[in-house]
Parts: structure tokens; sequence; C-alpha cells
């Protein structure tokens, strides 16, 4: 039988999750061996005021995806599409032992718990329009302003809808994209699909913030659910509009290309100049450890910036622009060596805000061709997406905008 622990795992982020009511106990008898981790039996619930994937610490698999309605599918095929996924999801994330609707389970979860499985829906500009639902756009899923730098493929940018899958196990997380795109069938088709990976949880010896491609520190100075302000930054407030977006969040994602050759020919030094922090440990160059506030204002002996003045921290960080702040919770991509020889990796960033408008926008404006770090950068594919609040008891995802 599977044995699934009941002792909750602790992510990054400091959240707390656990095996539920709903979970077997592991019993170590001769013949019960005990299992070897609790990464299986961690489970996320999919009902709560927010959807489930904005908050936790990013997984080690996660899959991205775009769907786009079918011709003739209209508002009422929409509905009924986020009603079948968010069932199947409902199942898919259970504790304990979680279920799949039998019409599309191909069996590849069999044996494993849900894995800290989340999956997240969102809606583009362009689904309005589809579904005749132009009366409730949110003015905050106003198109993305062109930034000068972009090479951006549409084909791999946008969508209707929007998914996002995040599992710590390989097979839980392909399993759950491919329920849910065989739930989609006849309704909606696959527009892009992009597939990323961050550190496996018991890798390190303590949590630790995750490593991008770069082998930089990434995420220490993001907004905390313990800060007095996160939840104005990350969520649309009760009171806010439109009213389906109650306690929903905004999804910029980018595809972000790192030229992994050229960032290679730099020292250590220079590299950690472009970003203001040092590889090793990701203190801030203004001196302390990891988690030392920075100084941007900070002289070094010979008079210069202690972070330079082109360095990612400098120009990203909320005192550079007005406050703008945003929660970064991305994968890295690797999709194989290119034509040119080099690797075809990056990050699949996701920043989540209350308001792009007060969250990337002004930023990536600043950072645009200015950032050290963009010379080291390609921004290839981008995406909004209105992430509704999450699902009541028996609810759908969406169902307030749809209903
Ligand atoms: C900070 C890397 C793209 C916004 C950082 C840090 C690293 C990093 C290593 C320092 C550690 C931390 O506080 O997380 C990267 C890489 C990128 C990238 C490798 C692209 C592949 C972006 C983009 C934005 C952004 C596109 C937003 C438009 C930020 C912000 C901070 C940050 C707001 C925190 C600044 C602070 O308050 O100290 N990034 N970043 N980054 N990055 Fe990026």
């Amino acid at each position: 039988r599977r044995l699934l622990g009941t002792a909750g795992a602790v992510g990054a982020a400091g959240l707390v999750v656990g095996g539920g009511a709903g979970a077997a106990v592991a019993v170590g008898t001769r013949d019960e061996p005990t299992a070897l981790t609790t990464v299986g039996s961690a489970h996320v619930p999919f009902e709560g005021a927010h959807q489930a994937g904005i908050v936790e610490p990013a997984q080690a698999c996660g899959h991205l995806a775009a769907f786009d309605l079918k011709a003739g599918a209209d508002r009422k095929a929409a509905a009924a599409l986020l009603r079948r996924w968010s069932d199947a999801v409902r199942g898919m994330t259970a504790a304990g032992r979680p279920t799949t609707p039998a019409a599309y389970d191909d069996q590849v979860a069999d044996d494993a718990g849900p894995s800290s499985l989340t999956v997240t829906f969102g809606f583009g500009r362009s689904f309005f329009t589809r579904t005749g639902l132009t009366a409730k756009l949110p003015t905050a899923l106003a198109p993305l302003p062109d930034f000068p730098a972009d090479q951006l493929d549409a084909k791999r940018s946008n969508g209707d809808l929007w998914v996002q899958v995040g599992a710590d196990d390989a097979l839980v997380a392909f399993h759950a994209l491919r329920v849910l795109q065989k739930a989609a069938a006849g309704s909606a088709t696959v527009r892009w699909q992009m597939n990323g990976f961050n550190r496996t949880p018991g890798a390190t010896d303590r949590p630790r913030t995750a490593r991008n491609l770069m082998g930089q520190i990434d995420g220490t100075n993001n907004p905390k659910p313990s800060d007095a302000d996160f939840d104005k930054r990350i969520f649309v407030p009760a009171s806010g509009s439109p009213d389906w977006m109650a306690g929903g969040s905004y999804a910029v994602v980018r595809r972000i290309r790192m030229l992994l050759d050229t960032w290679d020919h730099l020292s250590v030094a220079e590299q950690e100049r472009v970003v203001g922090r040092r590889k090793s440990d990701g203190a801030p160059l203004s001196g302390g450890v990891e988690t030392t506030p920075v100084q941007l204002d900070k002289i070094n002996p010979d008079r210069s910036l202690a972070i330079a003045g082109d360095a990612h921290i400098r120009l990203a960080a909320p005192a550079s622009n007005s406050g703008a702040a945003m929660l970064r919770r991305a994968f890295s991509y690797h999709d194989g060596i290119g034509t040119d020889g080099t690797p075809d990796a990056g990050l699949l960033f996701v920043a989540w805000q209350a308001d792009p408008m007060t969250g990337f926008v002004p930023v990536q404006r600043k950072l645009d061709g200015a950032d050290g770090l963009s010379r080291f950068l390609r921004h290839e594919a981008s995406g909004l997406f209105a992430v509704p609040g999450g699902a009541g008891k028996g609810e759908y995802v969406g169902q307030r905008l749809l209903e």
C-alpha cells in the first residue's frame, strides 16, 4: 500500500503544508517500510480566498501553458471548462489519496501523493472578447507596453486562458497538465507550453533561497507574506474592481532567455557587480548577509558606489520605482542546446501583483536596456493574465465572472 507521512514540509517562504486530515499514517514495521520523505504527502489546498500557486514556495517542477478557446466556444462553454478543470484539480490536489476523473486518467501519477501540486488559472485579455464579456474586462488587463529591448515571439505569448502547474514530482506535474489538456478537448487547444524546474525540496541542508541558472541566489528581496503591506501589493482587495477579481492577482509571465555563454565570460567579481549581490551567499555588496537590507547609498573607500549605478538590484528596487513591488515566483527552464550551440535556457519569470501598473510595468521600464543584467538577457515571450480569487467549497475558479 502507499505510505504517506503526516508531517508537514516547511517551504522557503515558511509556509507549512501537511498531509492533512485524510493522509494515511506511515508506520515503520518490518514489512511496511517508512516513507523516505514527506515530499509526496505535502498538500496545498485547492480551495481558499486566493488560488494556490502564488504564495507557496515554487515547486521543483512547473508547466506554464496557455489555451485558446475553439471557434464557437462561448461563455457557457468556458464556464463548463472551468468547472471541469476545477473539479479535476480539486481531486488531484486532495490530501492523502488524490483522485483523477476516470475519463481523463492516464495513471501516470498513480502511487504518488499530491506532492504539493498546485494549479492556478488565469484569463487573458482576448478571453473577454471571445466570450462577449468585455463589460467585465479589468482595466488592469490593458496590454503591457512595448519595451524597446523585447524580442517577443507572438505565438508563445498571451492566450485566452493561462494555466500554471507546479508539483514537487515531475510525473505528478505532467499528469496534471495532461488531464487539463484532455478535459479541454472540444473547447480549447494549447496555444503554447513551457516547462520549468526548481531545486527539489530536501536537496539542501536547510531551506534556502533557490539559485537561478546564472548561479545567483534569486528571490531574497521578494515581498514576504508576513509583511504588513503584502496583501495590498499582491492581491486585489475585496472592495476592488471588477468585483469578480476580489482576492485575485495579476500574473505577468515572461520567458527570459539567459545568454549564458556571454555571461560566463565575466569574472565572478564582474557578475556580482552586475547584480549588486555576492554570488556565494547572496549578501548585498553594501555589506552584511543575504537578509541584510540593501544600502543603495553606501560608498566604497575609493568613492565608488557599493551597489553600481546600473546594478540590477538598484534599478529593480521599490526605492527606485516609487514603491513598485511584485512577488517573483519563477521556474528555470532548459530546452536543449540551440542551433548556435548555446543553451536555450533561462527563467520562466512569473510576477504577481495587485496591479501591473504599480508592479511589473514601471520596474521593467526602468530595467529595459539600462539594467547591467539586461545585456545578458533576452525577453522572448510575454503574457498578462487576470487570476481570480480562489474557489470556495464546491465552486469553480472564475465562477463569479462566468455564471
Ligand atoms: C532581484 C535576478 C529579471 C525584478 C534580483 C536578484 C537577482 C535577480 C539575482 C537579487 C536577489 C533578490 O532579491 O531576489 C534576475 C534574473 C532575471 C531577472 C536572472 C532575468 C532572467 C527581473 C525582472 C524584474 C525583476 C524582469 C521585473 C521587471 C527584481 C526585483 C528584485 C530583483 C524587484 C528585488 C530588488 C530589491 O528590492 O532588492 N533579480 N532578475 N527581475 N529582481 Fe530580478
